[in-house]
């Protein structure tokens, strides 16, 4: 692996700054530079940490808080790459790599497939607890790495990357439809349990106002998990979701994804888009959005 050191004064410079609404596409992997965090940061990670934490108990599936748990991450500090890679490795296999941020997606894809997660070094400033238009350490850290630990989880994501690597290889339309899948399970998916539906999805754990907005709020339609209806369906960046995909295990979850995507890129090609808000006929329905029929403006 190519690990390139972080050119001094660069730890500085970045330093707890975000880099606004245009990401920097940078490919090369970073050692986490983690003397550089201060005492700013490190009190950032804990505020995060403990108002998510407290949060989550009885809103996130069992699965991620038992897998946070087993990392041992804990608010007193940001936690060591190195350290969390000890436990991770042993676990599932999977490694934790630092970046600057977004990459492009094939290198994203080609890391997953490899059992490596890209984690964003540097962490939102303290006006920013609420949102930031990118994710930082805390969206990457504490939201997508503790399902890491969970094997089935696990191998969904170095699925999915070998399957990201074969739909960037189809084409842009291909990439559209995975994406979707994508940003509807791992960044913003609903699990049933025993007691209910729970959060498991990274881009809800590390939110606070979605984590309560997702289950709570009377807007959002909360709908079964359905592969191609997925694929089709378009959805928010820059507000809460107005639709969450329910799953009812992991196991659904790798099973439904198993199958050959090449044929169904094939037949969504000529096939339209849904509204991100949109209820079918042919949808579970757990819940119907009182907001449904919302205007489609902003729906990517
Ligand atoms: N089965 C998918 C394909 O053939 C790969 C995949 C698996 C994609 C799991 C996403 C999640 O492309
Ligand atoms: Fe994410």
């Amino acid at each position: 692996m190519n690990i390139q050191p972080d050119p001094a004064g660069k730890h500085v410079e970045h330093q707890h700054t975000d880099k606004g609404y245009v990401p920097v596409y940078t490919t090369a992997v970073v050692e986490q530079p983690w003397d550089a965090y201060t005492a700013v940061d490190h009190n950032v990670w804990a505020q995060l940490f403990e108002r998510q934490r407290k949060l989550l108990v009885g809103r996130a599936s069992d699965a991620f808080l038992v897998a946070q748990d087993a990392m041992g991450m804990t608010p007193d500090a940001i936690p060591r790459f190195d350290e969390l890679n000890n436990i991770l490795q042993k676990a599932t296999g999977w490694t934790i790599v630092g970046v600057e941020g977004l990459l492009p997606e094939l290198t994203f894809f080609e890391h997953l497939a490899n059992r490596r997660f890209p984690v964003t070094w540097w962490i939102r400033r303290p006006e920013q607890l609420d949102y930031l238009a990118e994710p930082d350490l805390f969206h990457d850290l504490f939201g997508h790495v503790p399902l890491l630990m969970n094997p089935m989880f696990a191998d969904y994501m170095a699925a999915y990357g070998r399957g990201g690597v074969k739909a960037h290889g189809i084409g842009p339309e291909a990439l559209v439809n995975l994406t979707r899948l994508y940003w509807y399970t791992v960044e913003f998916g609903l699990i049933r349990q025993a007691d209910g539906l729970r959060i498991y999805g990274s881009g809800i754990v590390s939110s606070k106002g979605e984590s309560i907005h997702c289950l709570e709020s009377s807007a959002p339609n909360r709908i079964g998990f359905d592969l191609e209806r997925i694929m089709r369906t378009r959805y928010r960046i820059d507000t809460y979701q107005k639709t969450y995909f329910v799953i009812d295990s992991f196991e659904q979850l790798m099973q439904a994804t198993a199958p050959d995507f090449a044929p169904i890129y094939a037949r969504l090609a000529t096939q339209s888009s849904y509204p991100a808000g949109t209820v079918l006929d042919t949808d579970t329905v757990y819940h119907r959005g009182s907001g449904e029929g919302w205007s489609q403006d902003g729906d990517v």
